[in-house]
């Protein structure tokens, strides 16, 4: 099962394309086992044999994760016929079979996004039972209310019935707009834009900070992306609460 070319693997550990791995190859960059690969698509064993590409070993991992900062504009689908997606704007030496975004951003909400071809992950994240709460920052287009505040930290069910579980919320109102920290531990669909509605306020701009203790890579322009290390992956269970 860990059998593959090699170019496959470079590509599947986010090195690089397979089209680049030929010519790091070409260029005796890399070397198998000690020693140089005499060709791109050889067969090597992801679990047994060492990798090594400009003298560094590559530390085999099954999936990938990756972190983007999402842009505006852009789908949280991993193909979509009209409209461009997150996985179309992934850089070339990030792309592999199998990515999916774990869980929706609407389009016209940007920041912290996962990447990855791990759908146990994903279901893990995303299960109401893990816990993982995710933080947003909501610009409303009016003064959130003390009252309002309450609701949403009680938890609110709409007329369709849809229920939302209690939200952590903190806000800073100025000049009839408002500047609210909210987080959720679900991601029903439109949650956020939803909730504030039913306290009377229009989401105006939306974004994703965190998930679980994960946060956003400053650094991270919006449409970047890079790969998440092991520590971060834990992160994202790490603030939970179960
Ligand atoms: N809630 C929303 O309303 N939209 C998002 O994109 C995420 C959470």
């Amino acid at each position: 099962m860990c059998d593959m070319r090699l170019d496959k693997f470079l590509s599947s550990q986010g090195i690089c394309s397979r089209k680049q791995a030929a010519k790091l190859v070409k260029d005796k960059c890399v070397k198998v086992n000690g020693v140089c690969a005499s060709k791109s698509d050889i067969k090597i064993n992801a679990e047994r044999d060492i990798i090594e590409v400009g003298g560094e070993i590559v530390a085999y991992t099954k999936y990938i994760y990756i972190m983007m900062n999402k842009p505006k504009g852009v789908l949280s689908a991993s193909a979509d016929r009209n409209a461009q997606t997150v996985i179309d704007i992934l850089p070339e030496n990030l792309k592999r079979r199998g990515l999916f975004p774990a869980g929706r951003l609407d389009k016209d909400t940007t920041g912290l996004m996962i990447i990855t071809d791990d759908g146990e992950f994903a279901h893990k994240m995303l299960s109401p039972k893990s816990g993982v709460y995710k933080l947003y920052l909501a610009e409303l287009d009016c003064d959130l209310s003390e009252s309002g505040k309450a609701a949403l930290e009680h938890g609110i069910t709409l007329n369709d019935g849809t229920e939302y579980r209690p939200a952590k919320i903190s806000f800073e109102n100025t000049n009839n707009r408002s500047r609210v920290l909210a987080e959720i531990s679900e991601g029903k669909f439109h949650e956020i834009k939803r909730m504030f509605k039913a306290v009377g306020c229009e989401v105006l701009e939306l974004k994703r900070l965190r998930i679980g203790n994960l946060f956003l890579d400053e650094n991270l322009a919006g449409g970047e992306a890079r790969l998440m290390s092991l520590n971060e992956l834990k992160m994202v269970f790490s603030g939970n609460n179960n």
